[in-house]
């Protein structure tokens, strides 16, 4: 399918103020934010903790963007149901922690929600080859998951030119997306190499005015 759309970005909230979450949903909603991207860390999968259900929850009752749920935890049948319940328009499952993913693909669609597959950097692109055409999004991840505020690997770049082109070779409509150390140096280079969704957490964060860094990135 061609693409006509411009680029999307996700905001990660990881390092939002917490103790201000209603302003910082507000801003997003006024923003030209596409979706709101939450990190869910279970220190297992990835060594840090994040947050879970109740946030989810909260979080829905104002948003006004479709919440982007990337799991970064083990198992991530056992909850389903749970984050579409809480919420979730779109739910991302890493490849390293699912047993039989086209099932975990098909439940997902099967809940309503958007399936997305993400892989960690040392795990190699052409694995996703038998699942692309069922999925509407992969999430490309350009630093070690588990924190925000890590510098973006540039390995990255021949892992997206090389997803692009298997998406391509199918005609399929699969949107990729770059998670990691993405901000205002590199955003116009990875969107040229194939990149439709940007997750951004630590550029807009603890930027002077987040809501005219969005406007930036977008407009980029
Ligand atoms: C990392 C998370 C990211 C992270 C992005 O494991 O998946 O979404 O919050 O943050 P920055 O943009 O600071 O790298
Ligand atoms: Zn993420």
């Amino acid at each position: 399918m061609k693409r006509t759309m411009s680029h999307m970005i996700a905001p990660s909230i990881l390092n939002a103020d917490f103790l201000h979450l209603g302003n910082v949903l507000e801003m997003l909603n006024r923003s030209e934010a596409d979706y709101i991207h939450l990190d869910i860390m279970d220190g297992r999968f990835v060594p840090n903790l994040s947050f879970g259900f109740p946030i989810i929850q909260q979080i829905k009752k104002v948003a006004q963007k479709p919440l982007d749920v990337h799991l970064m935890i083990v198992e991530p049948d056992k909850y389903l149901e749970e984050f579409r319940n809480a919420g979730a328009d779109i739910l991302t499952v890493h490849y390293e922690a699912c047993d039989d993913l086209k099932s975990t693909i098909e439940r997902i669609r099967e809940l309503g929600m958007k399936p997305s597959v993400s892989l960690k950097p040392q795990t190699e692109v052409s694995v996703l080859g038998p699942y692309l055409a069922e999925l509407d999004m992969v999430l490309i991840m350009s630093v070690n998951p588990g924190y925000g505020g890590q510098s973006f690997m540039v390995e990255s770049y021949e892992r997206i030119k090389e997803l692009k082109s298997m998406i391509d070779k199918i005609g399929s409509s699969t949107r990729i997306q770059v998670d990691g150390g993405v901000g205002q140096d590199n955003i116009g280079q990875l969107r040229d190499s194939g990149v439709d969704v940007f997750v951004v957490g630590s550029a807009i964060f603890r930027a002077n005015d987040p809501e005219g860094m969005i406007r930036m990135l977008k407009n980029i």
